[in-house]
């Protein structure tokens, strides 16, 4: 998709992200001026933020950068070099920034346990917010999220840029106008030859919930966002794989390798590996949805029927992980500038589902008390989340 123009039309005609959920309109508007500017802010500026910012500068002509908070000095330098063209100020205090600055939303990418005391705040004040993924690493978290993002009138975006990539948004309008019949079963995983054992649980709750929120939301959203009901999960860390390493300590790091199978409602299975430390040709991530008449693979843009026929929805996606990002902040900054009132594709419902597949995962690989790698079934109801909806008649 080539132009701005074409990339917002595009996802203003492509209701499809939120089309299954009941949700609450956001809207903290304020008039803009047609030459006027997005006053936007950061919290949080380190690796991904980097990435985003490069895109918003570069994309997104209605933002200004007015301010950059983080809590080391270092990283609001960064972040102020990167963005010289709109001299941002810089804080450490997100609060302080939020109290001197007008800042029409707010860009959140901190770590993936410090979004529920950054993310809150900002929706409080009713500003608008884009979140990184996953919405927190609890479920305890999620809830005081959710329910703080229900509240706002400020919009709630969650970094899931699957939602905004246009071969996606095809795909999957696609399969719910009946293209492959009933879903019956899903395939995903993210293989990786890098070692994931620097990475801590603390920090990222294990790297199925720091990474994996981007397939889980793929696929809920092929269900037409609804959650599992069931899942069943193994997880080892390999030390042969890591020599030296003394690993075998779930609660501090991360698993080398992880097999999660989820039931959704009428059978439908989904089954996920994420697996490290591989040799590099086998780098790769697998989305793929099967039906009654055919399979969709969304990494290769391909639908093929079980009578071979193909249908094409986009180019090979491969390694771009990266990809509907740009569109993702393109959307974040045009609904604010038109009035904050389109709930975004990526939204706190769909958010909440991804994240809390992640962490039901986690809970059936490991039992946390004894602190071992122990498969055991997890029902949707055993995460005791207090902000399920009511089911729709
Ligand atoms: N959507 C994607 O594809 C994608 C890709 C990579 C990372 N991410 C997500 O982006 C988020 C950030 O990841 P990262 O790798 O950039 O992390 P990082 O550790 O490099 O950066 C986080 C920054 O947040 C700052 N911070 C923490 N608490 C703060 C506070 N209270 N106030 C101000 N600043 C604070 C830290 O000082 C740090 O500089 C994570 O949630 C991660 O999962 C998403």
């Amino acid at each position: 998709m080539g132009s701005k123009v074409s990339r917002r039309s595009f996802l203003r005609t492509s209701a499809v992200g939120a089309s299954a959920v009941a949700l609450a309109s956001a809207g903290s508007a304020r008039g803009f001026a047609a030459n006027e500017k997005v006053q936007l802010g950061w919290i949080g500026y380190g690796g991904r933020a980097t990435g985003l910012m490069q895109k918003i500068l570069k994309s997104c002509p209605d933002a200004r950068i007015a301010a950059i908070c983080d809590l080391k000095p270092n990283r609001i330098e960064a972040g102020q070099k990167d963005a010289e063209r709109d001299k941002p100020r810089g804080y450490t205090d997100l609060r302080e920034m939020m109290d001197k600055e007008k800042l029409d939303g707010i860009l959140v990418v901190t770590e993936p346990n410090k979004h529920a005391e950054t993310v809150i705040p900002v929706l409080e004040r009713n500003i608008h917010c884009f979140a990184e993924k996953p919405m927190d690493i609890t479920v305890e978290a999620c809830d005081a999220i959710t329910v703080a993002a229900r509240k706002s009138k400020g919009i709630y975006q969650i970094g899931t840029q699957r939602r905004y990539h246009p071969t996606y948004i095809k795909a999957m309008k696609a399969i719910h106008d009946g293209l492959m019949g009933r879903v019956t079963f899903m395939q995903g995983g993210w293989h990786w030859s890098s070692d994931p054992s620097g990475a801590p649980v603390a920090r990222d709750g294990g790297r199925l919930i720091e990474q994996a929120s981007h397939h889980m939301d793929v696929m809920s959203w092929v269900m037409k966002n609804q959650h599992p009901t069931t899942c069943v999960a193994m997880a080892f860390q390999d030390q042969s794989l890591v020599p030296g390493s003394q690993l075998n300590n779930p609660n501090e790091f991360s698993e080398t390798k992880s097999a999660t199978i989820f039931k959704f409602p009428d059978g439908v299975l989904f089954s996920y590996t994420h697996l490290w430390v591989l040799p590099g040709k086998y780098d790769e991530e697998i989305l793929l949805a099967f039906g009654q008449k055919g399979g969709m693979d969304f990494n290769e843009g391909l639908y093929t029927g079980r009578d071979e026929k193909e249908q094409r929805f986009g180019p090979r996606i491969g390694k771009g992980w990266d990809e509907g990002s740009t569109e993702e902040l393109i959307d974040f900054v045009d609904n604010i500038k038109t009035g904050g009132k389109r709930v975004p594709n990526a939204n706190v419902e769909t958010g909440r589902i991804c994240s809390l597949m992640c962490i039901m995962g986690r809970m059936a690989m490991v039992n946390k008390a004894k602190n071992a790698y122990e498969p055991s079934v997890v029902k949707w109801e055993d995460l005791k989340s207090t902000t399920d909806l009511p089911a729709k008649a």
